[in-house]
């Protein structure tokens, strides 16, 4: 999948606007100026470094981050709706982790984590049309994420903290501590990151969509025709057993 140039634009745009609309100043200022600081790699930055992953092209980052926020604030609400006390976490909380949940994927203050790839091999046989920049010390996504704010003195509270750390859910182990507790007192005290991880794995999952289900067209199809096809045969079958007193019978001709 490709984005027009109008596209990354646009959704350049739509981050910057994310950012006046919800975070309070004197933050604000300063996160604004980190982004602006940061905006020619991160505007073309693509959300992972291997097509089969998602959004690995260029602009993929932003357009992936902007739908995190929008799935965040629907998912907020549907928490709402089903009665989650949102007291414990606000609006602002919820979009300042979401704007920044992928933040460490774009390197450090000097290098930028993806490179163009080099390997002609990786890209055609393993689709790494990316690959790591290997001058880049390692560490996870949410803790180089963090690293950066404070860097350029942008605060972050308990709530935003936790809910970017875990914003992978169980898919990282390393979030057991967190979210695999037994103990309520251990728990977390809020559902932001719950909602957070929600809303991540909703936007990567239609990035996959998007990207992939149109090239399985033909399974798809298949797969409908032989749904309606088994809807059909039960509902004979049932129509049929209808008609059947005898009960080991009916037994017997269910189990076909
Ligand atoms: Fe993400």
């Amino acid at each position: 999948m490709t984005l027009s140039a109008q596209e990354i634009q646009n959704n350049w745009l739509q981050f910057i606007t994310t950012i006046e609309g919800h975070i309070s100043s004197p933050r604000k200022e300063k996160l604004l100026k980190f982004y602006k600081k940061y905006e020619d790699r991160l505007i073309m930055m693509p959300a992972s470094h291997k097509k089969e992953y998602h959004n690995a092209f260029p602009g993929g980052y932003i357009d992936h981050v902007n739908r995190v926020v929008n799935c965040a604030l629907l998912q907020s609400d549907l928490w709402k709706q089903m009665g989650a006390d949102m007291s414990t976490f606000t609006k602002e909380e919820l979009v300042f982790s979401a704007i920044n949940h992928d933040l460490g994927k774009m390197g450090d203050d000097t290098h930028e984590s993806y490179l163009p790839q080099t390997d002609k091999w990786r890209k055609d046989k393993l689709g790494e049309d990316y690959m790591h920049n290997k001058e880049i010390a390692f560490a996870a996504v949410p803790d180089r994420g963090l690293f950066l704010l404070q860097q350029h003195d942008v605060k972050y509270t308990f709530n935003e903290m936790i809910a970017i750390q875990t914003h992978d859910g169980l898919y990282d182990s390393a979030n057991e501590k967190y979210l695999k507790s037994y103990m309520p007192e251990t728990k977390p005290r809020t559902s932001l990151p719950f909602i957070l991880h929600q809303a991540d794995m909703m936007a990567a999952r239609i990035e996959f969509e998007k990207e992939w289900l149109p090239r399985f067209k033909n399974n798809l199809d298949t797969n409908k025709k032989n749904y309606t096809l088994s809807n059909n045969t039960k509902s004979t079958k049932s129509k049929a057993l209808g008609t059947i007193k005898s009960e080991g019978l009916k037994n017997m001709l269910d189990n076909l």
